[in-house]
């Protein structure tokens, strides 16, 4: 899949919560079922030294169509719906179990990317066409106290320090694994997700799915969606195909060279007060944002690509843009405070007739640390959004780089 982010964007311009592992009680099952096992049973085999022509062509479908090996899924264009599964390895795992996730990941995902269905799949007509699926897989932090891990965590791979506005609820926790599968067809979604979570069945219990779903671009609002506020979300975004790179994917690192084209992954759940937001009236929406309902263009300016003027004052001495503000509170306040945002709606009916709407908000970014965490201290400490905004879920992922042929996904970790 080629690279969505690339070329002009749209728009040119501590007390953190230590990760300490929770005891593991659950019971390690050994058994493998279905299609776990028959990875496996493939992985072993590559371990020994043996490896396919077959195995190394679906290894590089895990990869964007050129240059460092990565997953898909975060600079690809993205689907129109997307789907996340939380899972936790069992209490008592080592890494072993972490190992035996991966492979079977690894080899289900890559088998979908082309196109193929896993073998215990007999649904083929479900499967995607090939290209048409992206599928990443992140690591939480505290895989990497697993027993038998020599690999050392990123400094950056840790939970989102607790911020007042967070108003977390179950079961939208940090787990140990996540899996990211999006595509144009809801249906094509919902059948891959099933098939990779049944493939985990006896290695990694799911905790939470989240399904998100962004309406398909109007051509006279340049490619971007809107959210359920009506906002174009996700018009700034850092440009990956060019110079600006290096906020997203990892390099090699002293000690570490398997950080080469890793990237982490935040995914918050915010629920958003549509009913209350649309009693606003639509000026009241603009200066709460910064930008125009209409096309995206910042108040000071009347077409989306205009620079944000923060200077501007109107006939009253004030200025035009509120300094409160989402947008003039996200921009960055130091070189490299860029993140690549994948913005989707959620919407969920609730047992008393109404729904529960709002945003899974998904960035990606070399070092969450660095680069996330002051952007979202800052819409904390005060942002016009959060009166009508709630996040009640977080999680923080290392996406290991695409595995090299014949080798497994974060068996460079793994087996560091
Ligand atoms: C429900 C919650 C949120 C909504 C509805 C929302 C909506 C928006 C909208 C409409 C824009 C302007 C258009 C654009 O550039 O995409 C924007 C910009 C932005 N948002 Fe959010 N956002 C939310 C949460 C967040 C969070 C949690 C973060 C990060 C911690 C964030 C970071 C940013 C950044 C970095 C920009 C670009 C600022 C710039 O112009 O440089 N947003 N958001």
């Amino acid at each position: 899949m080629e690279n969505f982010f690339a070329g002009p964007c749209p728009v040119t311009s501590d007390d953190a919560t230590p990760a300490v592992r929770p005891t593991r009680r659950g019971v390690v099952a050994g058994a493998l079922s279905g299609l776990g096992a028959l990875a496996l049973t493939g992985c072993e085999a590559q371990s020994r030294g043996s490896s396919s022509a077959a195995t190394s062509a679906q290894r590089a479908s895990w990869t964007v169509a050129s240059g460092p090996p990565r997953q898909s899924g975060v600079t690809t264009k993205p689907g129109t719906h997307a789907h996340w599964v939380g899972l936790d390895l069992p209490d008592d795992a080592t890494k072993d179990e972490l190992r035996r996730a991966l492979v079977v990941l690894d080899d289900a995902a890559a088998r979908f990317v082309k196109g193929a269905s896993p073998l215990p799949d007999v649904a083929h007509e479900l499967a995607p066409r090939a290209g048409d699926v992206a599928i990443a897989v992140g690591l939480g932090p505290l895989v990497f106290d697993l027993d038998g891990m020599r690999a050392e965590a990123p400094a950056w791979l840790k939970p989102i320090p607790s911020m007042t506005l967070d108003d977390f609820e179950k079961p939208w926790k940090q787990t140990d694994l996540v899996v990211q599968v999006d595509t144009d067809n809801p249906v094509t979604v919902s059948h891959v997700v099933g098939q990779l979570v049944s493939a985990l069945k006896g290695t990694a219990t799911p905790r939470w799915q989240q399904r998100g779903f962004a309406a398909g671009a109007r051509p006279s609002d340049g490619g971007v969606t809107r959210n359920l506020f009506g906002q174009l979300d996700g018009m700034e975004q850092p440009n990956v195909a060019g110079t600006e790179a290096g906020h997203v994917w990892n390099a090699a690192q002293p000690g570490a060279s398997w950080m080469e084209g890793t990237t982490g992954m935040v995914i918050r759940r915010i629920r958003m007060d549509v009913d209350v937001w649309q009693s606003l009236d639509r000026t009241a929406q603009e200066n709460a944002i910064g930008r125009r309902l209409t096309n995206g263009a910042p108040l000071t300016g009347t077409k989306a690509t205009d620079p944000i003027d923060l200077e501007k004052t109107d006939e009253l001495g004030l200025t035009v843009i509120n300094p409160a503000a989402h947008v003039p509170r996200a921009m960055p306040k130091k070189t490299g405070e860029r993140i690549l945002r994948r913005p989707y709606s959620y919407e969920v009916a609730r047992d008393d007739g109404t729904s529960d709407r709002g945003l899974v908000f998904v960035a990606f970014c070399a070092d969450v640390v660095r680069q996330f965490v002051p952007i979202q201290q800052r819409l904390a400490e005060a942002d016009l959004l959060n009166t009508w905004t709630t996040p009640i879920g977080s999680g923080v992922y290392l996406l290991p780089a695409a595995p090299r042929p014949g080798r497994y996904l974060g068996q460079d970790i793994v087996e560091a």
